[in-house]
């Protein structure tokens, strides 16, 4: 059955419960071996609403994992505040989870104890068997859940790090750049497939990429992290419909729109002078 048929027959298990993420003049410095200080994030100040599919669309090493770092609770802004419905963030919650650039598996369980890891060790059992088998195949993974991490493709063992972001019930998922190892037809296949479980599910998703159409693709809303030091220069409804196509007019206008506030970011950027 078509997964997207599939997935909206599918009760909608979890009513999610964040309202909003705030990020209030948000700065985050590094040290540098020199003494000096690495501005990478300058007084960032956005938020997102539940159900939103923000995608933050920036260069590499422009901040795009710290700023995904701040909202798991992984680091702590320098300055500003990260607010969750109100709540300033302190550390991480289940209710936000990360999946990173490479899948990240424990390698001696199978797919199905990997999936359902996590809530066992939070004693979150309810109907857990239940809900594994339902995300498992909601991913097209069933025929694998026996199977060890080893013997997975990079495609499936992302579908399995979703699985297990899903299943524990995440009202928020933070994706860096989740995507960017596959191969086109696996990466194109995926990114739909997240687009139809997102539409479905309902949670809240910030996505970071450095490709501009995949931004588009997949954004109800894009965010542009550029410069240095980082800030947000500019935050684009994608108003249209899914599934999107690159070589429509209206497509290529949001690209237009978008590249030329890279152009402004970049204006007295010191990286890109010196
Ligand atoms: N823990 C850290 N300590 C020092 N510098 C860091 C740390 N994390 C990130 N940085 C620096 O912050 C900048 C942005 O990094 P990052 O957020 O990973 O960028 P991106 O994900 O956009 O490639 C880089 O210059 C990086 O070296
Ligand atoms: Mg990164």
């Amino acid at each position: 059955m078509n997964l997207l048929i599939y997935s909206l027959l599918l009760m909608r298990e979890h009513e999610h419960s964040l309202k909003k993420i705030e990020l209030r003049n948000v700065s985050k410095l590094f040290p540098r071996s020199d003494g000096g200080k690495n501005v990478v994030l300058d007084d960032i100040s956005f938020s997102i609403n539940q159900g939103d599919f923000v995608t933050v669309l920036g260069e590499s090493g422009g901040g795009k994992t710290t700023l995904l770092n701040l909202l798991a609770g992984l680091v702590s802004p320098t300055s500003g505040t990260v607010f969750v419905d109100g709540i300033p963030v302190k550390d991480i919650d289940p209710s936000r989870a990360m999946l990173f650039q490479q899948p990240v598996l424990l390698p001696w369980l199978s797919v199905k104890e990997n999936v359902e890891y996590g809530c066992r060790i939070r004693g979150d059992l309810d109907r857990l068997d239940y809900r594994v088998h339902q995300f498992l195949e909601m991913m097209g993974l069933s025929c694998f859940e026996n199977a060890k991490p080893s013997s997975l493709s990079l495609g499936m063992a992302q579908r399995v790090c979703l699985a297990r972001a899903l299943v524990g019930r995440a009202d928020m998922l933070l994706l860096d750049e989740p995507f960017s190892s596959l191969d086109t037809f696996t990466q194109s296949h995926i990114q739909e497939e997240l687009i139809n479980i997102w539409l479905s599910e309902g949670f809240t998703a910030v996505f970071v990429t450095h490709d501009v159409n995949e931004a588009i693709l997949m954004g109800n809303k894009v965010l542009i992290l550029g410069g240095y030091p980082g800030r947000v220069w500019g935050f684009y409804e994608i108003d249209e419909s899914y599934p999107r196509n690159v070589d429509c007019e209206r497509f290529k206008s949001h690209r237009k729109e978008i590249l030329s506030s890279f152009k402004k970011a970049h204006v007295g950027n010191r990286r890109f002078l010196s």
